[in-house]
């Protein structure tokens, strides 16, 4: 991993820890780790930006989704770089930062495909690990508190109404069948989406954003963390 910035005041703890935030697409898990980052002093980490950008470049070789072999060979040939502006993380893959077009139907349709790739996890987790090593972190995607980080004892898995869900994502102006993703998602074998063990789950279908980072706090409090 490289660090393109020094963070403002990420809380220096030796040993580093990390809070994993699980749960389906369009959960508010993004905005929640942001602001919990925001409110401790961490670094926030966007695992899924990490599947899209494989996702992104893959399309971008005209490689097909489904030819595993291909994605696959394709992952010696990339160099990824994982890094944190501030207290956001950041991705450049061969030295180009893909940004917005991370969000793009293409991406959304076929991410999927690329994060049931077992290769593809593997070389991801490791990345997502490395973060540690730098500073405490707070982990956002699908198998933080499962597979990433098991051994974390700050674990949440963030749901809300699919329909809620659904209606985010439209105001967000996004095309995204999150209904279809969150099927193959936690169908898939490899670390598929699941409550983790330990994780406490937080429903925001009728909370405002203020109200969920609250009760994220009072969770994390009551696993032990020292929220102040
Ligand atoms: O959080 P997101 O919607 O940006 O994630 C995009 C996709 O990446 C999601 O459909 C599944 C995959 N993903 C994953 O498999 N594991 C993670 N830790 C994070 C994301």
């Amino acid at each position: 991993m490289t660090s393109n910035h020094s963070p403002p005041t990420p809380r220096d703890c030796a040993p580093h820890f990390a809070i994993a935030i699980d749960g389906p697409a369009a959960s508010g898990k993004s905005t929640l780790a942001r602001k919990l980052a925001q409110h401790l002093g961490l670094i926030m980490v966007n695992s899924g930006a990490m599947y899209r950008a494989v996702t992104w470049k893959v399309l971008r070789e005209h490689i097909d989704p489904r030819d595993t072999a291909a994605v696959i060979s394709l992952l010696d040939r990339i160099q990824i770089h994982c890094g944190h502006d501030g207290i956001m993380s950041t991705i450049t893959i061969d030295g180009t930062e893909p940004g917005d077009e991370l969000r793009a139907p293409a991406i959304n349709a076929n991410v999927s495909i690329i994060a049931a790739i077992p290769e593809v996890r593997m070389h991801l987790i490791d990345l997502q690990r490395g973060y540690l090593q730098h500073a405490s972190i707070v982990m956002e995607g699908r198998d933080i508190g499962s597979v990433v980080f098991p051994n974390t004892p700050y674990k949440i898995y963030v749901d809300a109404a699919e329909s809620v869900r659904a209606a985010r994502r439209v105001d967000m102006g996004e095309v995204d069948s999150i209904a279809q993703r969150d099927a193959a998602d936690s169908h898939r074998s490899a670390a598929p989406l699941v409550v983790a063990e330990g994780a406490a789950i937080l429903d925001n279908s009728n909370l405002s954003i203020e109200s969920g980072v609250s009760a994220a706090l009072e969770i994390l409090r009551h696993q032990g963390l020292d929220t102040c």
